[in-house]
């Protein structure tokens, strides 16, 4: 089972839901769990350099070619980080997606974004928005839910802004970003083949 995290905009929260996921994964059991970082930026490998997630293996991706074989060769469940822009390592990743997290924020100027990685995407592979660092009883979020709903995307799940998330690999993983990204997960795998 490949997901894939994907947006074409920079920032948006790709690598953090990568490793949160990554880490739901182990929690429900899946064994093996690979976390495969098809970003040259390698921020997902410092990551889990730094502070190593157990039961989360790590492969470094960064080209089409590399990351097409490393996504045909993994069995248990599969999570891949991709870089924003670099649209032929990002094409080769969807295309070999079994389902496909996409992280977004609230706010109008977002929704273009996802629109154009929508286009990236197969008609039928299964996909859903998770609104990253969300300001919760802000009007910016009751509009982003508003139009994604009536632009019949599924949202995935709404992510809290959190210090605890935003520490990255300086802290340990927070409870309730892991809680939260397990009900992504939940989703993404409702949509597994077979
Ligand atoms: N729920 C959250 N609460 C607070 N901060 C968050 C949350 N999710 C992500 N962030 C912060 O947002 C910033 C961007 O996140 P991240 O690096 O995951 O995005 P990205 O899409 O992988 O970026 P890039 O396109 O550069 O690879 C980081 O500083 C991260 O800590
Ligand atoms: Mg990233």
């Amino acid at each position: 089972m490949n997901i894939v995290v994907s947006n074409v905009k920079g920032g948006v929260g790709k690598t953090t839901t990568t490793v949160y996921l990554a880490a739901a994964a182990v929690a429900r059991g899946w064994e093996p769990v690979t976390l495969i970082d098809a970003d040259r930026q390698a921020s997902s490998a410092e990551w889990l350099e730094e502070s190593p997630v157990e039961g989360v293996d790590l492969v470094e991706a960064p080209s089409e070619r590399t990351v097409a074989r490393a996504m045909a060769n993994h069995d248990g469940l599969v999570v891949v980080d991709t870089p924003p822009g670099d649209e032929r390592i990002v094409r080769a990743t969807l295309d070999r997606a079994d389902a496909i997290v996409i992280p977004t924020r609230a706010g109008g100027v977002e929704y273009s974004r996802v629109v154009a990685t929508l286009d990236l995407i197969d008609k039928g592979t299964p996909l859903g928005v998770v609104i990253c660092a969300a300001r919760l009883g802000t009007n910016d979020l009751e509009e982003a839910i508003q139009w994604w709903t009536d632009s019949k995307v599924p949202i995935w799940g709404i992510i809290p802004e959190r210090v605890g998330i935003a520490a990255g690999p300086e802290a340990r993983l927070y409870r309730e970003g892991l809680d939260a990204y397990d009900g992504v997960l939940r989703k993404a795998l409702r949509k597994r083949p077979g």
